[in-house]
């Protein structure tokens, strides 16, 4: 019979069962249901509701329980629903009568919000060391590459000269938002639900902030139909790792495009690159696509939480037990990606003469023209418009900007002098912007400073 069963006069249909069973996903709860009822008996116990011989045993009981479950000996069933009425019935059988009494002041609804809330602070904790192991790779790149010059782009045309530091520094600033953003959620999930009850909490003397302390949780929650109401944490994480998503698919994207024939700026190290069957000179870069195609289930879960969620009047509603299979496929995506990602890109090498090369095309040193001219006193709109001819030229001419000659330049503008070369060769364009925020060298090794110190700050 169901723990539920007492009002019935019929057995559940068997499709009933199934359709309305969660224990094949929500079993990977154990833990935290075990934990929370741990905490839960020992307060029953400590308040008198049921006696301390009673919550002992349960207490006891619950940590076999969890062993037998960690050792594989235990199987759940359909039929007991979910992981909640599974770890209970379990207990029932084992003591039978005492175990009756461990749900009392509960409800699965505050049961379930605790476990999830547990869930969902435990794997930030593990995104968060895998992302923070991330930054420190891509820091160690940045700190190897302060002078490799590369072209930046706009557009996907070249631009600007950068450096490949700065390139990946631009990430490294994401991906500490995204460390940021995860312990700010971390923060407002770190809240205990349980003595909601069903919805309006109970008329038993539970003691909550007994049991928050006992399991970590930083405070309690302060409304009991808010407290099993909401899933706003499981969606902002959902939204965070949707964002670490979108950073890491833009970079898969770039290291796609530069390990290709026509870019040549990185080459992917055989382990992190896979072959073709057909064609025998091929070397993919599967990991990268992988990543940036598995973005989109990631946002698919997101915005299969955000609607779940959207119409359901309070409190809890069966609806809700969709929340887990998006969440925990979206934390297990990120958590399949983020490691990878970071082999990916500490075993590719860099080819910067290609990179330099890159750079050296495309007239990306034309605005440094401009300001040249601009130093010698023509106003920038007209600065603009006599390098614009002079790009023309060039092009015409087959030419680089600093392949021309000091008199083809003169024809140009008479304010052209010798010095011009030195003030557009690709090391003057990067080295003078030194403002903060900058590509020079200077300013990208301060840019790692302070990145070095939020990354600590932001490491939990
Ligand atoms: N399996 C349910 C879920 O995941 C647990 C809560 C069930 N509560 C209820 N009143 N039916 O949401």
């Amino acid at each position: 019979m169901k723990l539920w069963g007492g009002r019935f006069e019929k057995a559940t249909d068997k499709k009933v069962d199934d359709f309305n069973s969660s224990i094949r996903f929500d079993q990977r709860l154990y833990k935290q249901d075990i934990t929370g009822s741990i905490a839960h008996a020992r307060m029953l116990g400590k308040q008198g509701i049921i006696s301390l011989e009673d919550s002992e045993l349960i207490i006891k009981t619950l940590s076999e329980i969890l062993t037998d479950v960690e050792n594989g000996k235990v199987e759940f069933e359909i039929d007991a629903e979910d992981i909640h009425m599974n770890v209970e019935k379990i207990l029932i059988e084992r003591i039978g009568d005492t175990g009756k009494r461990l749900h009392t002041g509960r409800s699965r609804n505050d049961q379930v919000a605790l476990d999830i809330r547990m869930y969902v602070k435990d794997e930030i904790l593990e995104i968060n060391k895998m992302l923070s192991e991330l930054v420190e790779t891509l820091l160690k790149l940045a700190k190897e590459h302060t002078r490799t010059i590369m072209p930046g782009y706009t557009h996907l045309q070249k631009a600007q000269p950068i450096t490949f530091s700065h390139h990946v520094m631009a990430y490294v600033n994401m991906l500490l938002r995204d460390l940021d953003r995860l312990t700010g959620t971390y923060k407002r999930t770190n809240v205990m639900p349980l003595g909601s009850g069903a919805l309006a909490g109970t008329t038993h003397p539970l003691d909550r902030e007994a049991v928050a302390e006992e399991l970590g949780f930083g405070s309690v929650t302060m409304n009991s139909l808010d407290g099993v109401s909401d899933r706003d944490f499981a969606i902002e994480l959902t939204s965070n790792l949707s964002l670490i998503m979108m950073h890491l698919s833009r970079f898969s994207e770039e290291l796609i495009l530069w390990s290709s024939n026509e870019f040549r700026f990185v080459t992917m190290d055989d382990a992190f690159s896979t072959g073709s069957s057909i064609m025998p000179q091929k070397k993919n870069p599967d990991v990268a696509e992988l990543i940036r195609g598995k973005t989109g289930r990631v946002y698919g879960s997101l915005m299969a939480l955000l609607t779940v969620m959207k119409g359901i009047p309070l409190a809890y509603n069966k609806d809700m037990q969709e929340d887990k299979e998006n969440l925990f496929d979206a934390i297990d995506t990120v958590k399949l990606c983020v490691p990878v990602f970071n082999g990916m890109v500490s075993t590719m090498k860099v080819n910067k003469d290609i990179m330099l090369q890159g750079a050296k095309g495309g007239f990306a040193n034309a605005t440094d023209v401009a300001d040249y001219l601009v130093k010698k006193g023509v106003p920038f709109r007209e600065a603009h418009a006599i390098v614009g001819r002079m790009v023309l030229f060039a092009e015409k001419a087959n030419k680089a900007l600093d392949d021309l000659t000091l008199s083809e330049m003169k024809e140009c503008s008479e304010y052209i002098e010798e010095d011009i070369y030195e003030a557009i060769s690709m090391t003057a364009c990067v080295e003078g912007r030194s403002l903060i925020g900058g590509p020079a060298e200077s300013a990208v090794l301060k840019s790692v400073e302070v990145a070095e110190s939020l990354l600590k700050e932001y490491r939990m």
